[in-house]
């Protein structure tokens, strides 16, 4: 009998650390909790885990326990193994657990059909206690959903909830099929700097204080983007990396500041070969991860038919609700807003004409956050159309509508009118908030969509200049490139999105490898040639070098691994992320540093920080 417990404690046992550091003593697991059944009875295991759950009955006791692969049943009976039972009751939820014994049938009426292991149970000869546990924070089960901030506080315990390590091992399974169908194409895997200087993705950079290089800074990758360009520079011809990038941005439910791509580059190929190979790569890992395999080629829209359907460069084709520009068929209207308008585009939702006043009041708070003044709406009803603005369609305008749109009755109508980036961002978004609430989004459709053609670059109105849709790399279109210095507006840029129902999981393009289309570009976003010479003289010297053609590819790997278990946020799929407010609630980083490390670094802090300073703000996830 190797029962090390401590006889006088009882809820919390005390075992000494040199204890619990041998304490297998040589034991060795033979099945997980998972394995077990009819087969195996009276076979001799050995069960490693944590207790589930424990119930006394009439001397029996129970225990159910817990490995990465599921539960099994243990029995502790005085009548079979009296020094086994003895003890037995000072288990508790999450005591880590080596059990010895044999299988046997459960008796006849105590199977459990639910479980894998349910016509079995295990009888206890000999068990030891591999550790104790403080009552968890929350019970390590799928059947409550605990709070977010506990999760995170407590990661390892949600991490023992089936749903999380099924996310994680999904996971795995995506990386290891991502490499294996990369590897059979020809590609290499190669790391890339996390130190390094920084490169322009549109979001802000992470710094990190050089202590050696006092005052200068590297900053960490927003994506391996420039490397992977020297990488084809220097020959490699087929690149890829599940690399990690860091970006200072706004979080929401599917950004982190710290997150995985797929990030892949190729030389000597044109936009059909990358989008061939991405089709081929998401085809295979969402066959090897979730079962089901998307049949490729995936339809294709250009960025301006997007814009005009569905508001949105990355449109979720589920479903319908498609947007019509109806500028020219109210452009005449008494409406004053409607006449002067630059753009007014609607679109109808069949049966929403029994949407409330008040459900119509949410649908246009809903608005303003994309920057709507109102919201103009329609209900089509058999005798009327009821409306605030019905007043101003005379007829002609109402038979435009109703042909344009192919009213009936039953539908409503929203209107917006405006700035057309302002119309497609209220529309496009409320687009698919109607979706939503009127259960349309049809969940187990898998709607991939290549979106191409993307402007090159559209106008920051924070920085006062044109900014890269895309990134500063990327090559226009050869027939546009005249453009690039005069109209840089209508410049069309070689890069590509691929969506999958309505989220954006990769984009990518054509590179420039020619260094004057760089030059070109660089002046076109705003920089003097000897500011483009500073920061990027190393990338235009290598162009210049002999840089084969080349283009690739990122995809969002976790943004895939959220749809592919879907979860609702990519920290359901990140071992240990970040809240809203980018702090690991389990570390508490980012922190304070002790003052001789900011002496060291040349780094002083003027006044307080925002996080310490709304120390309740970080518990926010
Ligand atoms: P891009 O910036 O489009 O391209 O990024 C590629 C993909 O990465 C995912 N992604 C994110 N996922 C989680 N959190 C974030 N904060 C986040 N930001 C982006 C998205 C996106 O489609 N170097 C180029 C690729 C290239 O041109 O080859 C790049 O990084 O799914
Ligand atoms: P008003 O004449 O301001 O009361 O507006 C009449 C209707 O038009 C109201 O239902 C407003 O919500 C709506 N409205 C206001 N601005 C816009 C706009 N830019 N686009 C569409 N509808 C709007």
């Amino acid at each position: 009998m190797e029962i090390i417990t401590d006889p006088g404690a009882d809820r919390h046992i005390q075992l000494e650390h040199q204890k619990l550091a041998e304490a297998l003593g040589g034991w060795k697991r033979t099945h997980h909790c998972c394995e077990l059944g009819l087969d195996d009875l009276r076979k001799e295991v050995c069960l490693m885990g944590w207790v589930q759950f424990r119930r006394d009955h009439g001397g029996l006791i129970f225990v159910d326990l817990r490995d990465r692969e599921g539960l099994t049943q243990i029995v502790f009976s005085p009548e079979i193994a009296p020094a086994a039972h003895e003890k037995a009751h000072v288990l508790r939820v999450e005591y880590v657990l080596a059990v010895k014994g044999y299988v046997r049938a459960r008796p006849e009426g105590m199977e459990n059909p639910q479980l894998r292991t349910g016509a079995i149970e295990v009888v206890a000869a000999a068990w030891k206690l591999l550790n104790t546990s403080h009552t968890p924070a929350f019970m390590p089960d799928d059947r409550l959903e605990p709070a977010e901030n506990l999760r995170l506080e407590y990661r390892y315990l949600d991490l023992r909830r089936p749903r999380m390590l099924r996310n994680l091992r999904v996971r795995h399974k995506m990386a290891q099929s991502v490499r294996r169908y990369l590897d059979e194409q020809g590609f290499i895997e190669v790391d890339t700097p996390l130190l390094t200087r920084s490169t322009p993705e549109g979001a802000r950079d992470f710094l990190v204080p050089s202590r050696v290089n006092r005052g200068e800074f590297y900053a960490l990758p927003q994506s391996p983007q420039l490397f992977k360009q020297l990488l084809m520079v220097g020959g490699l011809e087929k690149y890829f990396q599940l690399a990690r990038c860091f970006r200072d941005e706004d979080l929401r439910a599917d950004r982190q500041p710290e997150f995985s791509q797929i990030d892949i580059e190729m030389s000597f190929v044109e936009e059909e070969d990358i989008l061939n190979l991405a089709e081929g790569l998401i085809s295979r890992l969402f066959k090897e991860a979730l079962g089901r395999s998307p049949e490729p080629p995936f339809p294709r829209l250009t960025h301006a038919e997007a814009m005009r359907d569905y508001g949105l460069d990355k449109p979720d084709t589920r479903f319908g609700l498609l947007l019509h520009d109806v500028t020219s068929l109210l452009r005449g209207s008494s409406f004053r807003l409607f006449s002067s308008a630059k753009l007014i585009k609607a679109f109808k939702v069949s049966g929403g004409e029994r949407l409330s006043r008040k459900e119509i009041d949410d649908y246009t708070e809903f608005a303003r956050i994309y920057g709507a003044q109102g919201l103009a709406w329609i209900k089509i009803r058999p005798a009327e159309w009821q409306s605030p603005v019905a007043k101003f369609l005379n007829e002609t305008e109402r038979a435009a509508l109703t042909g344009k749109l192919s009213l009936e009755d039953g539908d409503i109508v929203f209107f917006q009118a405006g700035e057309p980036d302002t119309v497609n961002a209220v529309l496009g978004n409320l687009r698919l908030r109607l979706g939503r609430d009127f259960g349309l989004m049809d969940d187990t459709l898998l709607n991939f969509l290549w979106v191409t053609n993307f402007p090159m670059f559209e106008y920051s109105a924070e920085e006062k200049r044109h900014v890269a849709c895309h990134h500063p790399f990327t090559q226009p279109r050869p027939d546009h490139a005249a453009f690039l210095p005069d109209r840089p507006e209508e410049v069309e840029a070689r890069a590509y999105d691929l969506v999958l129902n309505g989220v954006e999981i990769g984009g990518g393009s054509i590179r420039n490898h020619n260094a004057e289309t760089q030059r070109l570009m660089f002046r076109a976003l705003g920089f003097t040639p000897a500011q483009a010479e500073e920061r990027f003289g190393f990338l235009l010297r290598a162009l210049e070098q002999g840089a084969p053609p080349h283009g690739g590819i990122a995809f969002g790997f976790d943004r895939l691994a959220m749809l592919i278990t879907g979860s609702g946020s990519i920290r359901d799929v990140i071992a240990f992320p970040k809240t809203q407010k980018g702090v690991c609630l389990l570390t508490r980083a980012p922190a304070e540093v002790e003052p001789g490390q900011l002496r060291e670094l040349g780094v002083r802090i003027e006044g307080a920080s925002p996080a310490r300073a709304s120390e309740a703000g970080k518990n926010e996830a």
